[in-house]
């Protein structure tokens, strides 16, 4: 929402406590204070880095995506796997410091729609991310980056595993200066 142009925190504090002219958005009856305390932490939630963060070789770091990251991840134009989730405007949607924890301590915050999972049939163990569940079915993308659908009652267990399947890089697989080379290059490449 802070994204588009002439947006500021006055204006969703405005959103928030008016509430959208014509729209189904409800005003609040929130307090001054609350409404300031829910735009401060609807920001904090948005942010995502500034320009001038994302210094670094994006050449170099259009390589090191390829040959590291591309195998899981699509970023703009850059064709790639669907195990983890497209970076493309990953930098505007979070900071630096975020990204670089992402990286380097992957299972440190998991999203919804990536979450690991080995499946367990009388037939096959599974594993991948879990895209989808409900009462009569799950739905993952398996670590070979297909497809596939399990009917529960044909499942045997579901275990939710704690760690996230993307390789940890820690400073041996990718040094500082190579990090930033990789964030410049997502930035640049939106
Ligand atoms: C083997 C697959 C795999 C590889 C290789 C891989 N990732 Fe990931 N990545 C994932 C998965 C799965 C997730 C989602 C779960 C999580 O957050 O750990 C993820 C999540 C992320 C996120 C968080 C995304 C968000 O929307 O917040 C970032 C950033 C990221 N990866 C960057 C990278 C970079 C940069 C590389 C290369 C240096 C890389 N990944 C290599 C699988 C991979």
């Amino acid at each position: 929402m802070w994204a588009r142009e002439g947006v500021n925190d006055e204006y969703v504090f405005n959103v928030v406590r008016d509430g959208v002219p014509g729209s189904i958005m409800p005003p609040h009856g929130l307090s001054e204070t609350e409404l300031w305390m829910l735009v401060s932490f609807m920001a904090s939630l948005s942010e995502g880095g500034r320009d001038a963060e994302f210094v670094g070789d994006a050449g170099n770091g259009r390589r090191l995506f390829a040959d590291n990251c591309a195998e899981c991840h699509r970023a703009g134009a850059e064709a790639g796997g669907v195990l983890g989730p497209a970076l493309t405007g990953v930098t505007r949607r979070r900071s630096p410091e975020a990204l670089m924890q992402s990286i380097r301590e992957p299972s440190e915050r998991i999203e919804r729609g990536f979450r690991p999972v080995t499946v367990e049939t009388d037939a096959e163990s599974v594993t991948g991310v879990l895209k989808n569940e409900d009462a009569f079915s799950l739905q993952l993308v398996t670590e070979a980056q297909s497809l596939r659908a399990f009917r529960r009652d044909g499942v045997r267990q579901l275990n939710r595993l704690g760690a996230s399947l993307m390789p940890v890089f820690s400073e041996a697989e990718l040094d500082a200066g190579e990090l930033a080379d990789l964030l410049a290059f997502l930035h640049g490449n939106q």
